[in-house]
């Protein structure tokens, strides 16, 4: 049997495979297909400060290769996340990777605060900070997309949380050069890194034409953004091999349905890899990727899941 254990930096989880944010809401819907408690970790929609309820309808929209939407960060707000969704989650078994965002640094930081005070913090594996939503009134407001602005929320974030949570940084792939905003998390206080975040994207309607959201802009994900995952995945994890970046756990997400899928992240240097899209078609996709990564690796004739991450940088 394999050891498909991993490390997320002071945190083992028993295997790799997570949901990917916003896809699995908290928990209870895909809990009627896929134990929470087999997964590597279950990673949380975002949550914020106070309760939303997003951007206007229709906000989410298919096109032949991916999805797009414009939820525009709904949710309950971290109180009633604290009280209702994270003791679930803990009841169940879950090992949990919280996402969180603010309008401002000094948002994230509170959210953070408010976390580390729950009393059901003992089942939180790791904290993913989303400072790359794309559904925000203007790029400027993207944090992903600016080093300095990451940097502060990910060094307010580091401040209010115990000094063991792994602090996974969710970047955008709308970067010149992620390179240089995973130096900067890095930098300041992220254990680690999540990439990628959907990339922008617009669909439009041909019978109507009209944009299918109305917001105009969404985030593209599926397998139309697989390739562009596996590449911010390569280039950071290559930075890392070069020692101009340091080493630090990657968490690879875009476009992963298969074992297959899963792998190519895994091979370009991720140690943990995220299901999103592919959840909505089958709620049971997370198991099956891990199951179909599994036994890859085993075929790969690796008795050690963790001796295959970065794998294919040794073989240009
Ligand atoms: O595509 C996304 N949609 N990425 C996020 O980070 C947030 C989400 C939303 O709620 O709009």
């Amino acid at each position: 049997p394999v050891d498909l254990s991993t490390d997320l930096g002071g945190v083992v989880l028993p295997n790799p495979v997570m949901t990917a944010s916003g896809c699995a809401a908290n928990g209870r819907e895909l809990h009627r297909f896929v134990d929470v408690a087999s997964l590597g970790a279950f990673v949380t929609k975002t949550v914020m400060s106070q309760p939303r309820s997003g951007r206007p309808t229709p906000r989410m929209a298919e096109t032949p290769s991916g999805m797009l939407n414009s939820i525009g960060l709904q949710g309950p707000g971290i109180r009633a996340f604290c009280e209702e969704d994270l003791p679930w989650l803990r009841e169940h078994g879950a090992r949990v990777l919280v996402s969180i965002a603010g309008g401002t640094a000094g948002e994230f930081a509170d959210v953070a605060a408010h976390l580390a005070a729950s009393p059901a913090y003992d089942c939180v594996a790791g904290v993913e900070v989303n400072i790359s939503c794309p559904n925000v009134a203007n790029r400027g407001q993207v944090f992903a997309c600016n080093p300095e602005a990451s940097a502060k929320v990910l060094t307010l974030v580091r401040e209010r949380l115990p000094s063991g949570t792994p602090l996974f940084a969710k970047l955008s792939p709308d970067v010149t050069d992620i390179v240089e905003i995973a130096a900067s998390v890095l930098g300041s206080g992220a254990t680690g890194l999540t990439m990628i975040n959907t990339l922008l994207g617009v669909v439009i309607d041909t019978e109507r034409l009209r944009p299918q959201l109305a917001a105009v802009t969404g985030g593209l994900s599926g397998p139309a953004v697989r390739a562009v995952a596996v590449r911010a995945v390569w280039q950071v994890h290559a930075a890392m091999r070069a020692g101009t970046l340091p080493e630090a756990p990657i968490i690879g997400v875009g476009g992963v349905r298969t074992g297959a899928d899963a792998l190519e992240l895994v091979a370009a240097g991720a140690c943990a890899v995220q299901v999103g899209t592919a959840t909505f078609h089958d709620p049971t996709a997370p198991r099956l990727a891990l199951d179909g990564l599994a036994g890859l690796v085993a075929a790969h004739g690796f008795d050690r899941f963790a001796d295959v991450v970065g794998i294919a940088h040794e073989r240009t």
